[in-house]
């Protein structure tokens, strides 16, 4: 039952302005009919532990965190999931019953668009993953749960992304490599780095791409980005971060309400124009 009162959650970022994720849990918590508010959270860019103390201390009962701040949550949890604790970063906090949980939904939430809202096999798929920052480190291992038949994982400085595989251990081979290196073409393309951020691109090498190829960028906006242009442009089908998000948030949801709320609504009513 509802109490009276609703249960206050928020997204935790600087900047935090831009952010759809208040959108997106308003429609959640319509549909499943949760008595909760859902707001944003700027804090200074210093400031992320005494924000999010203050919320909980005024009975928050979770948070969602965005950049630059997953790492800072990561260190503010007290009980970690298995899955932040592979991933190195938080992206979800909930408060209660004296501990402040961290968890985090990316990589779920990504694998849940490709398989679901994108319908395509990661299981024997050839995998590349552009980057080797936070973002990436988030899906490696719900990538490798899938069983892709291989899995690249390119970045500009090599030993990041050396540095990277090494903390995954998997039966499927990991191999990584400059961008300029690759010479093959992928199933699936993932670009996991800040690149799009500043309206460019990993310059990765067109032969990547084939006519059957999913590009998938992390970054979402209201245009495509430079890395999907570009790969439309080889003939890939081309998919933006903003399933990813709603994905991620079905999670975060479920997490704090323990009810699963269903998407595809979300999708018609917040889809940006692409
Ligand atoms: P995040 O948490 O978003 O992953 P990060 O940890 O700072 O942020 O990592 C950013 C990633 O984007 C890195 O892989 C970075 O490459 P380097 O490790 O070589 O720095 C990558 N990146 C950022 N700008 C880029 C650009 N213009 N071209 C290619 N890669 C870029």
């Amino acid at each position: 039952m509802s109490s009276p009162t609703p249960d206050n959650y928020a997204v935790i970022g600087n900047p935090v302005a831009h952010s759809k994720s208040p959108d997106i849990h308003a429609l959640f918590a319509g549909q499943t009919q949760q008595n909760m508010q859902y707001r944003r959270l700027l804090a200074p860019l210093d400031g992320f532990k005494a924000a999010a103390r203050q919320f909980a201390a005024e009975g928050g009962k979770g948070l969602n965190v965005t950049v630059p701040f997953k790492q800072d949550a990561y260190a503010f949890a007290t009980v970690l999931t298995p899955r932040a604790q592979v991933a190195g970063a938080v992206n979800t906090l909930k408060f209660g019953d004296g501990m402040v949980l961290g968890d985090n939904t990316d990589g779920k939430g990504l694998m849940v668009d490709i398989l679901d809202n994108a319908r395509r096999s990661i299981a024997g798929a050839r995998v590349l993953l552009l980057g080797a920052g936070g973002a990436a480190r988030g899906v490696i291992q719900p990538l490798l749960d899938e069983q892709p038949a291989r899995l690249v994982i390119a970045n500009r400085s090599i030993h990041r992304a050396k540095e990277l595989a090494s903390l995954f251990s998997a039966n499927i081979p990991i191999d990584v490599s400059s961008f300029s290196a690759l010479k093959e073409s992928f199933d699936i393309v993932i670009n996991a780095t800040s690149a799009g951020l500043s309206g460019e691109m990993p310059p990765v090498p067109g032969e990547v791409f084939g006519p059957g190829s999913l590009a998938l960028d992390m970054v979402y906006g209201n245009e495509m980005t430079p890395f999907m242009r570009f790969a439309a442009g080889y003939g890939a089908s081309v998919r933006d971060g903003f399933g990813m998000l709603v994905e991620q948030a079905a999670e975060s949801f479920f997490v704090w309400r323990g009810v699963h709320p269903d998407t595809g609504p979300v999708f018609s009513a917040l889809r940006p124009p692409s």
